[in-house]
């Protein structure tokens, strides 16, 4: 199934996401779609996958023109599309999600669609329990669920709009054998990304997108600095950071544990300095999130002790600790950190001190205009979060932190972010660090890990296996770790 993207035009407002766009996608290929954030990759494999309809241009399948009006006609022409977000409805089960949108007499047959559920995901090594509320799925799970619906609903040409993002690196490298696979089975995969290994790794062939246009195309490999310039015209050089002295305790754990779950084994005790940076490592939901929710107060532990600044925190609201400027950001941008349909203005209003029951809009349209500049977020301050590519409500997270904090804690900082917005991010994150502020953060990317923090937590099934210093470290003794293995011993442990 030859495919063909011929000059394709896409504007918002005056954003011109995709401006005259010519691809080529070879049957059975594995093809990458590279550009910083904001390139406008998203919005050209929404147009190919009928989510939104093109100002002009052609889209041509075996030849024949098509006329794409929505994701059914796509999908309907074989084309199905794995979302950024992975679109589940996350109160139903895995066998509702995964017949929900699909053709009448199929959706009813509830016992067949099982069998075929339970088929796909055996053959591609899945292992998805179809009676299983979504919402306990991970990210990786939601997305292999995803997939396979896609694949029992006909697709031959599969998008992937940056899959690896929040998913663990054991579940990326079963994702990229199935790709490889499906490929072999002469499926056309788009591969959508900003990370140059992963396109290296997977891709046969790369195009690679800037402000929404092709700036080049080569057939892989090649050596990454060629890609790098190709992405933002010159090499990116990241700076290393400068030494910081450690203050007082900023946040005190003592022997914490949940009553059931994860994080209910073992205690966990840890003291955070002013100053210092935690890196906290582990396959996605072994007990991290939990614990980042502990620190927040948006969980009480069963037992345990919590401290910030030196006060008692234990038993106490989130809303305490927010007074106590202790703030956390979600990994879940859309989901949990901003909000659908509300603007920039309207979001720095609701996270602003202001408590007052009127709201000055023409001030606070003025200072989301000047945020909007200070932090280069690609929109306006009228923009919608949906509106925004992933960097840039990632910035626009950051530009609302509010001045004062004596702890943040981040699910995934830089998790969808290009090379360019997460050196960025983390120049905004070490400028908090020399202010005092002690970061706790989550992070599927080990070299983050070690780039950033002081001292890194390695969870494994519910407990923290390892505590390193982050200087005298490596990539593979975390790996081990995250993977359950104790440094020093051979066993995994149980
Ligand atoms: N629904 C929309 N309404 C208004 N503007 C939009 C919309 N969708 C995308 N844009 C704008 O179009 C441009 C391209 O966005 P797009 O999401 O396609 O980028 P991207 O390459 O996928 O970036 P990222 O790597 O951050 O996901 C951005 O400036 C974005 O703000
Ligand atoms: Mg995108």
């Amino acid at each position: 199934m030859s495919l063909e993207l011929r000059d394709i035009h896409k504007h918002f407002g005056p954003v011109r996401a995709n401006d005259g766009i010519s691809i080529t996608v070879e049957t059975g290929t594995l093809h990458g779609l590279l550009g910083e954030n904001g390139a406008g990759k998203s919005t050209l494999m929404k147009v190919l996958s009928g989510f939104h309809s093109a100002d002009s241009g052609e889209i041509i399948l075996d030849g024949k023109t098509i006329k794409l009006a929505s994701p059914v006609d796509a999908i309907a022409a074989g084309i199905g599309m794995l979302h950024q977000d992975p679109l589940v409805f996350l109160p139903f089960s895995v066998i509702d999600n995964f017949v929900l949108g699909s053709p009448g007499e199929r959706r009813l047959d509830r016992a067949a669609a099982t069998r075929e559920l339970n088929e796909l995901s055996e053959r591609y090594g899945f292992n998805l329990d179809p009676e299983t509320p979504a919402r306990l799925l991970t990210v990786g799970e939601r997305q292999q669920l995803e997939i396979l619906r896609l694949l029992w609903l006909g697709a031959r040409v599969l998008i992937l709009d940056e899959p690896t993002t929040g998913i663990s690196a054991d579940q990326r490298a079963k994702l990229f054998v199935t790709l490889k696979a499906l490929a072999k089975e002469g499926m056309s995969v788009i591969f959508v990304s900003h990370k140059l290994e992963e396109v290296a790794d997977l891709c046969e062939r790369v195009t690679v997108m800037t402000r929404g246009k092709v700036v080049g195309e080569a057939e892989l490999p090649v050596p990454p600095e060629q890609l790098v310039e190709m992405m933002f015209g010159q090499a990116i050089e990241i700076r290393d950071r400068d030494q910081v002295s450690l203050g007082s305790s900023h946040l005190a754990l003592d022997s914490i544990r949940t009553a059931t779950g994860l994080l209910s084994e073992e205690p966990i005790s840890l003291e955070v300095q002013a100053g210092e940076v935690i890196g906290i490592a582990g396959m996605e939901g072994s007990g991290q999130d939990t614990f980042l929710r502990i620190c927040c107060g948006m969980r009480a532990p069963k037992e345990g002790r919590v401290a910030v600044g030196g006060q008692d925190m234990t038993g106490k609201h989130y809303r305490d600790y927010l007074a106590a400027d202790v703030k956390y950001l979600p990994a879940g941008r859309l989901e949990e950190g901003l909000i659908e349909g509300l603007t920039i203005t309207e979001h720095f209003v609701l996270a602003g001190e202001d408590r007052s029951f009127f709201v000055d809009w023409g001030a606070a349209r003025k200072r989301a205009v000047e945020q909007v500049e200070h932090y280069t977020i690609k929109g306006t301050e009228a923009s919608t979060a949906e509106s925004l590519s992933g960097g840039n409500q990632q910035r626009v997270l950051l530009a609302m932190l509010p001045a004062e904090l004596t702890v943040l804690l981040m699910e995934h900082p830089t998790r969808g972010l290009d090379i360019e917005s997460a050196d960025w991010v983390w120049e905004q994150l070490l400028a908090r660090r020399e202010q005092g502020t002690s970061i706790l953060f989550a992070s599927a990317d080990l070299d983050e890990l070690l780039r950033y923090s002081d001292r890194i937590l390695v969870f494994f099934s519910g407990r923290v296996i390892g505590e390193l210093d982050a200087s005298a470290t490596n990539v593979d003794e975390i790996g081990l770790l995250i993977g359950g293995r104790r440094s020093g011993t051979e066993g995994v442990a149980s």
